[in-house]
């Protein structure tokens, strides 16, 4: 596996590929890999002829007061990982090469309000600016042919599908669903931080999310009464309810008869934790 700290070097790379007519795919990371991440890599794998890998853990994402400092960085063991899963390229940048400007003077990428403003966007402001903006610069580096995302960051996949299509990205997404733990927790690297009673505590968010689910499939339109029963359990477990509600799953707007998703963000300990299932109609 190559392993490349600058965008010159990529290019050259890439330019090498491109010109042996190989189809690139990529996976968007900021490390600590966990199976979730590896089945994007399988996926991307199974569609492509070489793969590329970004590490990188992007501070105009974190709003101010997060995680960013303390955000778990494993590089020797993920190196391990993608290396056993024969990567061929793995990009780990310093932030300097991917901001040469400085985070806060730079051009960046505005997400609209139907997406900006509500759910991870409403709690976290700035962030999905943060995200379109890294994931734009990432698609100009790499200049994959294939990307491939995972489900649970919902609304992170949203708002990466409409930049593709309003900024004219010749990448096709893929997306691939959430990888679980045997309790039904979301893999994630944030469950780093939670410790083992936390652990268990944590695996009500998808019991939350199932039971709503199960009780919409099987023909219960009051979302309301469902979403406050989901957050009297999440508060009964211990979990502070950042949002739970139930929305169209292309708009995230009010749910109608299209596809629905059920959100949810809670907070146990020190981490805040996202989750979703969505139910196809
Ligand atoms: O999902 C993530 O890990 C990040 O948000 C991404 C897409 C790599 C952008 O930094």
């Amino acid at each position: 596996m190559l392993v490349l700290k600058t965008i010159d070097e990529l290019r050259q790379q890439i330019t090498d590929w491109r010109n042996s007519r190989l189809e690139i795919a990529c996976v968007l990371t900021m490390g600590n890999l966990h199976s979730g991440h590896l089945s994007l890599v399988d996926k991307a794998k199974q569609v492509s002829d070489k793969i590329v890998v970004t590490i990188f853990v992007n501070p105009t994402q974190f709003v101010r007061g997060e995680d960013f400092e303390s955000y778990p960085r494993t590089l020797d063991t993920d190196m391990e990982k993608l290396q056993a899963l024969d990567v061929d390229l793995l990009f780990c940048p310093d932030v300097s090469e991917i901001y040469p400007s400085g985070g806060e003077s730079q051009i960046c990428v505005e997400v609209p309000s139907h997406l900006e403003n509500i759910y991870c966007g409403k709690s976290r402001p700035g962030h999905f600016t943060g995200v379109a903006t890294v994931v734009t610069k990432l698609f100009n580096i790499v200049q994959p042919d294939i990307a491939v995302f995972g489900e649970k960051d919902y609304q992170q996949l949203l708002v990466i599908k409409q930049l593709v299509k309003d900024l004219c990205f010749p990448v096709e997404i893929i997306s691939m669903p959430t990888v679980r733990e045997a309790n039904g927790l979301a893999m994630s690297s944030r469950n780093t931080y939670l410790d083992e009673q936390e652990t268990v505590i944590a695996a009500t968010i998808h019991d939350v999310l199932e039971k709503i689910a199960a009780e919409i499939r099987s023909g219960s339109d009051n979302y309301k009464k469902l979403v406050q029963q989901g957050k009297k359990t999440l508060t009964r477990a211990g979990l502070k309810t950042d949002y739970l509600d139930v929305a169209d799953a292309e708009t995230l707007g009010e749910p109608g008869d299209g596809d629905l998703v059920v959100l949810v963000a809670a907070v146990i300990g020190k981490a805040r934790l996202i989750d979703n299932v969505t139910i196809r109609r």
